[in-house]
């Protein structure tokens, strides 16, 4: 893995750490979160990697007990807690106690009531060095937290890329792309991360976007995509181009790929149950991010900001904007070169 190239150091993870978490995206657990260990020695250099499988299968830590064995300076990077119950796999705060294990740096705390900082505490009481990379699960699973704490039966996220002055298209060039390199990387990290992306219409046809998770380190990762299409009767060419496409449309078609969601009461969380979708990237434009933040749908948000000014083209939704302010609180900041990302939350 190029650590140079990785986008994840711009937010702030170590690169351990980093390689944890591409590690754990390349897996695909569920409903078990997706989860990687990473052990290094004293010079600085992996040792061995563990990550978890699935229901029935080894958590990562024991996967990596199997690889290799720690010696007392070695360092553990773990993206979640490590569990304190056994249910199918051992309780991994008791098999790494067996070890020799003195440092362990943890993603998040494991909001599992059967864990939730047990093993944090644990791991304080027999006086191992515990430091902290928040926010690593959850940028792994981003469902988690519904999925155990909530009990939300999905994650939705939107993102934007905008300018200085807040366009998020130029109508004066053929270069799409608003943003730079460290935020395209990052935003296909956020692709591998979810069960599903979805566009507006008019981002369909004016972008044409590829909807796919492109990072050499992450194989394997094909979430579903999703147009919401609504009412144009224009739509054939485009579901034959795009068989891979779900559209969503108010009208009903034979095609396999459209979905009509007629009713105006239409169940968006039992359609994205069907389609196996727990956690949805939404990637725009205003129409789309208009509906979502106005009914407080999104669970986070992404705005990527560049530095520079765009003079004609498509502005940012004042709508969106207010209702980002008034609905949502601002989580981080993170400077990615020239650009800066800005994460929110619901309040
Ligand atoms: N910078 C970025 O990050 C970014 C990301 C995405 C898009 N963009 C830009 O944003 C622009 C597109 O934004 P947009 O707001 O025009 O379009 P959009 O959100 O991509 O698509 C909106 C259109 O989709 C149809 N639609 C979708 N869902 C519908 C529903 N439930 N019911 C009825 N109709 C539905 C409607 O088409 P009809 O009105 O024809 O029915 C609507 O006008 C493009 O210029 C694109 O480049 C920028």
């Amino acid at each position: 893995m190029q650590f140079l190239d990785n986008p994840l150091s711009y937010l702030n993870y170590s690169k351990f750490m980093q390689e944890a978490i591409i590690a754990a995206l390349n897996t695909k657990a569920f409903p078990n979160p997706k989860v990687a260990a990473v052990l290094t020695d004293n010079k600085g250099n992996i040792k061995s990697t563990g990550v978890h499988h699935g229901p029935g299968t080894n958590h990562a830590e024991i996967d990596l007990l199997t690889k290799t064995t720690i010696d007392t300076d070695d360092v553990l990077y773990v993206t979640l807690e490590p569990c304190f119950h056994a249910d199918s796999s051992p309780s991994c705060a008791v098999e790494l106690l067996n070890t020799s294990l003195k440092n362990i740096v943890i993603g998040d705390k494991d909001v599992d009531p059967r864990t939730n900082g047990k093993s944090i505490e644990l791991f304080k009481n027999k006086g191992l060095n515990i430091q902290f990379e928040y926010n690593a699960n959850n940028l792994i699973n981003p469902h988690y937290l519904n999925q155990k704490i909530n009990k939300k039966s999905n994650t939705i996220i939107g993102k934007i890329a905008s300018s200085q002055n807040n366009y998020i298209y130029n109508d004066q060039t053929e270069d799409k792309y608003i943003s730079n390199d460290i935020s395209l990387a990052l935003t296909h990290i956020l692709r591998a991360s979810v069960d599903g992306i979805a566009i507006g219409k008019n981002t369909l046809l004016i972008d044409s976007p590829k909807l796919d998770v492109r990072n050499v380190n992450i194989q394997d990762s094909n979430p579903i995509k999703i147009v919401f299409w609504g009412a144009d009767p224009n739509i054939d060419s485009h579901i034959s181009n795009h068989s891979d496409i779900y559209f969503l449309t108010s009208f009903t078609h034979k095609a396999d790929n459209v979905i009509p969601i007629i009713d105006v009461n239409f169940d968006l969380n039992k359609l994205f149950k069907n389609l196996n979708i727990n956690s949805l990237l939404i990637e725009g434009g205003n129409y789309i991010h208009k509906y979502f933040t106005a009914n407080a749908l999104y669970d986070k948000f992404y705005w990527f900001k560049s530095s520079n000014n765009i003079h004609s083209g498509v502005k940012f939704s004042d709508e969106v904007i207010e209702s980002l302010k008034n609905k949502y609180k601002p989580i981080n900041k993170f400077l990615l070169k020239d650009n800066q990302l800005t994460t929110y939350t619901c309040m």
